[in-house]
């Protein structure tokens, strides 16, 4: 399975605390079945002000630790991006990391923060596509206004956005409210994506495999096939070294 959504590089955001962390993430994540993992770290202006530069060297220093710690996981980097509008600065200088490309259009993690979605989400995710850049929008069942109005989920596919769940949402860890709408979405076939956005080894951990049964017994193995291995191998082919 890929997981392309993880806090897996340490000391660097809200997820791993330090090195051993990191370590212990990665066994947990091999153990399930995760063959291929991206570390998406937060980029959130004025809170988090990671750079492409910074992560793509904490990256090669954590697939070489990996390496010595005989884990046999691919490891890439993308990043988390809180939609803000001086990301557009950041996009114009080729300073974002993309999580992806396919057919030639760049995919970025875009997130909304998790109270509520920003007045004029939409005309800054029409710039992005004039960019040639698609949003995924990671964990939409977990923001409060979707949760509260889900028209922002047709809103956002009119846009042009993909979704990505949290896996243990489909599980009901993040209440009874994300559950439906992450049953709902899977079933209306409006996820692209389920990954982990693993944190830590006991508040967040790496893990997919019992969520992949719940989605194959919820729309069937083929689609679960989809969502855990074939549309995020597609999408993140273009990161990995092989
Ligand atoms: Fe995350």
């Amino acid at each position: 399975m890929f997981d392309i959504h993880s806090h897996i590089l340490p000391n660097i955001d809200d997820g791993a605390k330090d090195l051993s962390e990191s370590l212990a993430l990665l066994k947990m994540a091999q153990n399930d079945g995760i063959t291929h993992m991206v570390a998406t770290p937060h980029i959130h202006i004025g809170r988090f002000n990671n750079s492409a530069k910074n992560l793509y060297s904490d990256i090669d220093v954590l697939k070489q630790e990996a390496l010595n710690a005989g884990i046999n996981l691919k490891l890439a980097v993308a990043a988390e991006v809180r939609l803000d509008i001086e990301l557009m600065g950041l996009v114009m200088a080729g300073q974002l990391p993309f999580i992806g490309k396919v057919d030639s259009v760049n995919y970025l993690l875009l997130e909304l923060p998790h109270s509520h979605v920003p007045q004029g989400y939409d005309k800054f995710i029409n710039w992005l596509a004039k960019q040639n850049i698609k949003a995924i929008i990671p964990h939409p069942e977990r923001n409060r206004d979707i949760q509260s109005n889900p028209f922002y989920i047709e809103r956002l596919k009119q846009l042009g956005c993909d979704f990505q769940l949290t896996a243990s949402s489909i599980e009901g860890a993040w209440g009874d409210t994300a559950k439906a709408i992450s049953l709902d979405m899977l079933q209306k076939g409006l996820v692209s994506y389920v990954a982990s956005d693993a944190h830590s080894v006991k508040r967040r951990p790496p893990l997919l495999s019992n969520t992949k049964k719940l989605v194959s017994d919820l729309i069937g193995d083929f689609e679960a096939q989809n969502l855990f291995i074939n549309n995020p191998k597609r999408l993140t082919e273009c990161l990995f070294d092989e």
